[in-house]
């Protein structure tokens, strides 16, 4: 089978990455955290997973009925590495959801008429209308960390966005709409092994591209540019919550229960949502510096 990028990403393992995270990768067993700091030795059992995600659907059911009859407007970014688990923490967020209702915006890079836009403009435009959960799948952060990292935006240009983000998330909660903002967190050696199986997966291909392949060699200017966004960004009316993603299922289940957690709709059940997990997830002081 042919490895897309001619097998870039196994040479990196073989080749360049770091002896220490190579060493995590070859130690890491079946069903093993391939980053030993992560808290936990081995992903949650799929039983506790199933039985804790079946009881957060019904409660995302109950609040979204709750989001439509009364008017109100949920935004959800998702930001993190590649590989982090965005798009798939964004599936069960949806899973039994209207998706009438319950939209996702994944932008490509900007166009060339986008480009010419205030760079807010094109986020703005997806915003939702009452009785909408918009989830966004990268979000205007992109300027904060990939922009950087690769050089598509300039200084004075992530500086500008610096000054805006501000004021920019007032205005929206100041307007009555829940923004959420969720870092889903992975280690190195997680990351690389997400990395590896793409590039042997027919069915995950598609999710490799050149951003990832260059990336495995920015790791360290991708944590500079992460660290200077939570400490700019961390904002009262709009603070960051932090997952810790090496383990898909405890990051999944924290991420759905970090949301529903902060909005008040009728007949709540605490118990369905259950407790969030303070080694999985919390504040940006958990994110590992
Ligand atoms: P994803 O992780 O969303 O599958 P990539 O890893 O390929 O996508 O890219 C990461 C992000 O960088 C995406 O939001 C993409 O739109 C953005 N990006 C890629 N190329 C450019 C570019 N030339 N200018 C601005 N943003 C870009
Ligand atoms: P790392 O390999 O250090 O990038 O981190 C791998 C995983 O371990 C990530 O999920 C981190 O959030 C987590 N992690 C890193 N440092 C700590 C720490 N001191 N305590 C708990 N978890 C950590
Ligand atoms: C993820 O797994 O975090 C997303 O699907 C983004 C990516 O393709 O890396």
């Amino acid at each position: 089978m042919d490895k897309p990028f001619d097998g870039a990403i196994s040479r990196f393992r073989d080749e360049e990455a770091p002896e220490e995270i190579r060493r995590m990768l070859h130690e890491a067993g079946k069903d093993g955290i391939a980053s030993p700091r992560f808290p936990y030795p081995a992903k949650w059992k799929r039983k506790e997973y199933a039985a804790a995600m079946a009881d957060l659907q019904i409660e995302l059911v109950k609040m979204q009925a709750w989001v439509k009859a009364t008017g109100q407007r949920v935004v959800v970014i998702f930001e993190g590495r590649d590989a982090a688990g965005k798009g798939g923490t964004i599936a069960r967020f949806r899973e039994n959801l209207n998706p009438r209702g319950a939209r996702v915006v994944a932008l490509s890079k900007p166009t060339e008429a986008e480009a010419g836009q205030w760079y807010f403009q094109r986020y703005v435009r997806e915003l939702p209308t009452k009785g909408e959960i918009v989830f966004f799948d990268r979000s205007w952060y992109n300027r904060a960390v990939v922009e950087p990292v690769f050089g598509f935006a300039g200084d004075d240009q992530v500086a500008r966005f610096y000054d805006q983000v501000a004021p920019f998330e007032k205005m929206l909660t100041d307007d009555g709409i829940a923004l959420f903002k969720l870092w889903i967190n992975v280690g190195r050696a997680t990351q690389l092994e997400r990395f590896l199986k793409r590039e042997n997966d027919p069915l995950k291909q598609w999710k490799l591209s050149w951003v990832d392949v260059e990336g495995l060699r920015k790791w360290d200017a991708y944590t500079r540019h992460i660290g200077t966004m939570f400490e700019r960004t961390d904002f009262d009316v709009a603070p960051w919550t932090v997952i810790r993603g090496d383990d898909k299922r405890r990051a999944r289940v924290n991420a759905i229960r970090s949301v529903l957690s902060r909005l008040d709709y009728p007949d709540k059940d605490a118990q369905a949502i259950g407790a969030l997990d303070p080694k999985i997830a919390g504040g940006s002081e958990i994110w590992p510096r």
